[in-house]
């Protein structure tokens, strides 16, 4: 292991701010920002919490906003869902038209258009993260979004905590959309009558760092699948070939919920309930604990079957709170099997692809949860070399969406919104100084 970050200095390191906080302001759409402008035109779920996260460094007002609008999408039943479709834009598929949500949301004026899905909690994380930096002025903003945000957990434990763990209905609620984890329960099934389509993503990137065509199938007709069922939760929960339990949902709900306990205390809300989910997650993270691979791994609920893979979202436990070592000598091999931490997909395994997206690539965001979970952990040295790793990254090869392990080559979407927000909030040398 060793600690590679390049000495930036002053200067660069300034650049490189400036540049993040005009990725930034270039992304923003007005009250919510787009991961990046083309490939993904609309709001999605964590990467608007990363936003947020990135904009309480210059301006926490703006941060305010992005996380006020990201909860104002949310359904009555307590979900918000994983995108929200501001406007319309034809450079996108599959946009509204195939989602057909309309009516799901609940009542009320102003209601956007949305996917019928979720993704990773991490938005009152990032809320209490973004108090932390103006305490004074946040708290009014925080204690407004506390009901929501209490919501919003209570739907995951109520509709997707199965024996304790969070299940996933469809790969892209995960945030890691084409993970090697997902493979098993996605070759469970045939995507018999999907019908033609013309995916968007291909023609803003390089099809080689993308999903396969046999995933995107999948993809759709999962949407489908549960579009049939009026996006109906119970149905689609009782009937749908496709149900695995995730860590990196298991864990961001964890720390989701440690955070927004802190909420409760220093707003003086009821902390028990959230304490109750809070035993139940981590009973549940055990479930997810593969002793063959010595790390947490996703589990198909369907089989009972472990996915036998160790990815980065195995070496979230620290983030979620969770203080045992067993995945230590697994977290060892893979930083010595990168150049670059944290890989999103063992290296040694064959299902590696350094550039293909969610199944080898180095991803900023990632980075930051585990790297700031293993630092208050006490795994200093881990730690700091992942986050050593992300700031070389960056400043040797820009803000791109994510990063080839073993090259560095940046790849998928360039100015993408949430690389700039973690090195705002992280990674940059700047970050926490003032
Ligand atoms: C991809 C990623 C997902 C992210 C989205 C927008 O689908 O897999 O995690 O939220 O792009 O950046």
């Amino acid at each position: 292991m060793r600690d590679m970050a390049p000495d930036l200095g002053q200067e660069k390191i300034q650049a490189l701010d400036a540049e993040a906080q005009r990725i930034m302001k270039l992304n923003d759409r007005g009250g919510y920002t787009v991961p990046t402008a083309g490939l993904y035109p609309y709001q999605w779920n964590w990467d608007s919490a990363f936003a947020a996260f990135g904009f309480a460094r210059f301006d926490p007002g703006r941060a305010w906003t992005e996380l006020e609008t990201l909860m104002a999408g949310q359904w009555a039943n307590g979900m918000v869902p994983h995108i929200q479709f501001h406007r319309a834009d034809p450079g996108y598929f599959p946009g509204p038209e195939v989602w057909g949500t309309e009516g799901c949301a609940g009542k009320g004026p102003g209601r956007v258009a949305s996917s019928g899905i979720t993704q990773p909690p991490v938005a009152a994380s990032f809320a209490w993260r973004v108090c932390q930096r103006d305490p004074v002025a946040g708290e009014a903003r925080l204690k407004a979004l506390f009901p929501r945000f209490l919501a919003m957990h209570r739907w995951f434990i109520d509709t997707r905590c199965e024996s304790g763990a969070v299940a996933i209905t469809h790969p892209w609620e995960s945030g890691r959309d084409n993970a090697p984890d997902w493979d098993d329960a996605m070759a469970g099934f045939e995507p018999d009558g999907v019908g033609p389509y013309t995916r968007r993503d291909t023609s803003h990137v390089d099809a080689r760092m993308r999903p396969t065509k046999a995933d995107y199938d999948r993809y759709l007709w999962l949407v489908q699948f549960a579009r049939k069922r009026g996006w109906d939760e119970a149905a689609v929960a009782a009937e749908s070939p496709f149900r695995v339990a995730d860590p990196t949902m298991t864990f961001t709900l964890m720390r989701a919920c440690r955070d927004l306990r802190k909420a409760a205390r220093v707003l003086g809300e009821p902390e028990g309930e959230i304490t109750g989910w809070i035993e139940r997650l981590e009973a549940g993270a055990e479930t997810l604990w593969n002793p063959e691979t010595g790390a947490h791994d996703a589990r198909d609920l369907r089989t009972g079957q472990h996915a036998g893979s160790v990815s980065n979202a195995s070496f979230l436990g620290w983030w979620g709170g969770l203080e045992d070592r067993r995945a230590l000598p697994a977290l060892t091999r893979i930083l010595d099997a990168a150049k670059y931490a944290l890989p999103s997909f063992d290296p040694q395994s064959p299902k590696h692809d350094r550039l293909r997206y969610w199944r080898g690539p180095v991803w900023g965001v990632m980075n930051m949860l585990a790297s700031t979970g293993m630092a208050e952990a006490g795994l200093t040295a881990e730690a700091a070399r992942i986050r050593a790793d992300t700031i070389a990254l960056i400043a040797r090869h820009g803000f791109a969406e994510y990063f080839d392990p073993q090259e560095g080559t940046p790849a998928g979407g360039g100015a993408f919104t949430w690389t700039a927000a973690i090195w705002l909030g992280w990674a940059s040398p700047s970050a926490g100084k003032e």
